[in-house]
Parts: C-alpha cells; sequence; structure tokens
C-alpha cells in the first residue's frame, strides 16, 4: 500500500480518536523510525513511552521470534516456562516487598486491577487521587484520571468515589481521608497530566499518612518505570515502597503488556476468579518481557537515562532562554518543556525537520526517547526543537 492509500485507509476506518501527527511510520531502530518513503525521524515519543529498549531491539526480536516458534498463546490457568521466568526476572528488580503479580495487558488493567485489589483487601471503597493525575481511559482507570476533558461525557458511569486532591499538598490529602478510604492512588511523575515531579517530601509524606490511616498506598508507575527516570521505579528517587504498583508501557520491549504488584497479603486477598484477563501472562509478551528486562539490566540503561536525562537538559538550557519557554521539568529521561502558548505548529516544526516528539495538552512538549539514544541523537533533537521554538517565537513577533 501507497502512503497515501495508508493515510487515507486510517482516516476512514480507524476510531477518530487519537491526534494524528502527518507521517505513515514503517520501520524503527534503535531511537529512529522511518517513513513509508524512507525518511529517518529521531524518536522522542518512544511510542508514548513504551519504545524504552528501542525499536526492535535485537534481544526483543530474538525472544519474540523463538517463543512463537514454540508457543503464542497460553492461559494463565496452565503453567507456562515463559511466564515463570518473567515472574522471577520481575520480582528481582521490583521494590522490596511487593512479591506477588497480576498480569494483564496494558496500563489502564494494570489500575483496575489496583482498584479492585484495594478494595477488597481493606472492604473500603473510596479513593483518593490526583489532580492532573492520569491512570488511563476504561472505566475504573478513568474514575481515578482528572482530565474533565476525558470525564466529562462519561460522568454519569464513572465511579463517584474518587477525591482529587492537589498534586503535592499532605494537608489536602490527609483532609480527604475517611474512614471509607480504601486507597490513594499517584503518580510519582505526572506525566499526562505535563511533566510535574513529585515535590520533595511529598511520595514520603504520603507514605507516612498511609501507614498513619492504614490506607493502601498506589503508585503508578506505567510510565515511570523500567529505568526511564533514572531510577528503575521512580519512586525509588523518594525511597518509597508502594503497597501495589502498577506497570505497563515499555514492559514488553513494544508488545502490550501490564502488571499489577503489591505485597503478598494484599494480592492474596482477591480469591480465583475474582479478576482474570484471557491474554494476561501469554508466553509471547513474557518472553518479550525477559529479553527487555535483560537489556535493561545487561546494557545499564537505567544509568544511561539518568546521565543522558542530565546531558538533555544541558542541551535544553538554550530552549530555557527563549521567551515561549516557560519551564522545563522531569527526571532522566522523561522530560517537559512548559511552553506559553499552543504548541501544534511547533510539533509540526519539530516533525517537518526529522524529529518526533511528544505532548502533554496543549503548552508541554514531552520527551520520552527510547533511552539507547544516543548523545548525536539529543543534540540532534535539541537543536530541531530550538529551531521550531525560535520560528514559532518569530512567527508570533510578526
Ligand atoms: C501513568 C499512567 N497510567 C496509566 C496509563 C494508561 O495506560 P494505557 O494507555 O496502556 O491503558 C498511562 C498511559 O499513558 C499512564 O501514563
Amino acid at each position: 500500500m501507497d502512503e497515501q492509500r495508508i493515510l487515507e485507509v486510517e482516516n476512514s476506518y480507524l476510531a477518530k480518536v487519537y491526534h494524528k501527527f502527518p507521517i505513515c511510520v514503517c520501520k524503527g531502530r534503535g531511537a529512529l523510525l522511518y517513513d513509508a518513503k524512507g525518511r529517518e525521524y529521531i524518536d522522542c515519543m518512544g511510542g508514548y513511552g513504551v519504545s524504552l529498549v528501542g525499536h526492535c531491539h535485537p534481544k526483543v526480536v530474538k525472544a519474540i521470534t523463538e517463543q512463537c516458534k514454540r508457543l503464542i498463546a497460553c492461559h494463565s490457568s496452565l503453567y507456562n516456562d515463559a511466564r515463570a521466568e518473567l515472574l522471577e526476572r520481575l520480582l528481582k528488580i521490583a521494590p522490596k516487598g511487593l512479591e506477588r503479580v497480576f498480569l494483564s495487558n496494558s496500563g489502564a488493567e494494570s489500575v483496575e486491577c489496583a482498584i479492585k485489589l484495594a478494595v477488597k483487601y481493606t472492604g473500603r471503597n473510596e479513593f483518593i487521587s490526583m489532580v492532573r493525575g492520569y491512570h488511563g481511559k476504561t472505566l475504573g482507570a478513568l474514575s481515578a484520571t482528572w482530565n474533565p476533558k476525558y470525564r466529562k461525557t462519561f460522568k454519569p458511569i464513572l465511579i463517584p468515589n474518587f477525591r482529587f486532591v492537589p498534586f503535592g499538598k499532605l494537608d489536602k490529602v490527609e483532609e480527604a481521608i475517611s474512614n471509607r478510604t480504601a486507597a490513594v492512588i499517584v503518580e510519582p511523575i505526572q506525566g499526562e497530566g505535563g511533566v510535574h515531579v513529585s515535590p520533595e517530601g511529598f511520595l514520603q509524606g504520603l507514605r507516612k499518612l498511609c501507614d498513619e490511616y492504614d490506607v493502601l498506598l498506589i503508585i503508578d508507575e506505567v510510565q515511570t518505570g523500567f529505568g526511564r527516570t533514572g531510577r528503575m521505579w521512580a519512586s525509588e528517587h523518594w525511597r518509597v515502597v508502594p503497597d501495589v504498583m502498577c506497570v505497563a508501557k515499555s514492559m514488553a520491549g513494544g508488545l502490550p503488556m501490564g502488571a499489577t504488584l503489591a505485597k503478598g497479603e494484599i494480592m492474596d486477598s482477591l480469591r480465583v476468579g475474582e479478576h482474570t484477563t484471557t491474554f494476561g501472562g501469554n508466553p509471547l509478551t513474557c518472553a518479550a518481557a525477559c529479553a527487555t528486562i535483560d537489556a535493561i539490566i545487561e546494557e545499564r540503561l537505567v544509568e544511561r537515562a539518568r546521565l543522558l536525562g542530565e546531558f538533555f537538559m544541558k542541551m535544553l538550557l538554550k530552549v530555557q532562554r527563549l521567551r515561549i519557554v516557560r519551564e522545563i521539568r522531569g527526571l532522566g529521561l522523561m522530560i517537559g518543556v512548559e511552553c506559553r502558548v499552543d504548541i501544534h505548529r511547533v510539533l509540526m516544526g519539530c516533525l517537518e525537520r526529522g524529529m518526533i516528539p511528544l505532548y502533554s495538552g496543549r503548552n508541554v512538549i514531552r520527551f520520552l526517547p527510547p533511552l539507547v539514544i544516543g548523545k548525536d541523537q539529543i543534540e540532534k533533537a535539541a537543536q530541531i526543537l530550538e529551531d521550531a521554538l525560535k520560528e514559532e517565537e518569530q512567527r508570533i513577533k510578526s
């Protein structure tokens, strides 16, 4: 199919729920993507954080190829070697104390499990979530998600038991806790909400409050996990261990996978049949996830994210001086450039120059590149951003 036809087909037949960038990506390697005409792009979108080990990582490709010749599907009611391998690897790198896992297929699903788990374990049914927090768009996860744009239409069928408090304000959390509160759910760094890093003391304070009031702390590491921020888990920056942790996105090197990790007694409160999913823990994704975790460890990608994150921030210093830039925030290779203007034209300007950025809302340009990105590629991406921002600044002036 030629490029024009691909665009026509997707525009005609795919649900119109995605903000489409006008390029057709057909191939990827490492931190690079190629369109149908073979034009090269530096991928700073990283599939919304999925492509952490890079596109078509050789270890992941090999694991998928070998596994799919042996066994692709195997329901979790049967035992399977790839699944067992993954569970061992995952729990080896998990925060201490998290010792049981529910395997699913996406970030929202990992949150759904966390919500049900909190209700089952505590016998309570209220939650505290954060203003600007994002946890997915299935009905349970959407109930925990703040953005009115996503919630408005569906409000009548959302779970009403979520109270939203300002991110970073411990006194507001404490005020919102009642004897019906089951859990507090929080992202260590709000991604979709605009790349807002937890203020110092906030996560530690949440941990304390949760312990004091016997409430579960659910940390959503769907976007921040597996080394993205320069630590295996972003919550490690603040030395906080959750009761329940949600992961997904990059976990299986690009294949769909989510997982909910919990303390043993919490996960064990769910009885047979109370929460299951057909594809969860299928061997193909498990093999890909094993290879992904191996690559993260063997290639020291967590350390690399920290160092390259610092380098990227340095490269962005020139951008920081531009009038239309309000603030640059982030940790590791999760970076947000907040602008004083609508960023649509800047995003398009980046695309035209060969870099695919991501965004959070209308005024934050977000970077979630693969952790295998090279310094030269970061330099080039920063230069492209600067040129696109300068062009916009010029356009506004004239
Ligand atoms: C923190 C967080 N939680 C949950 C989700 C939902 O994940 P998914 O889109 O895989 O359902 C996302 C997606 O961006 C996320 O960033």
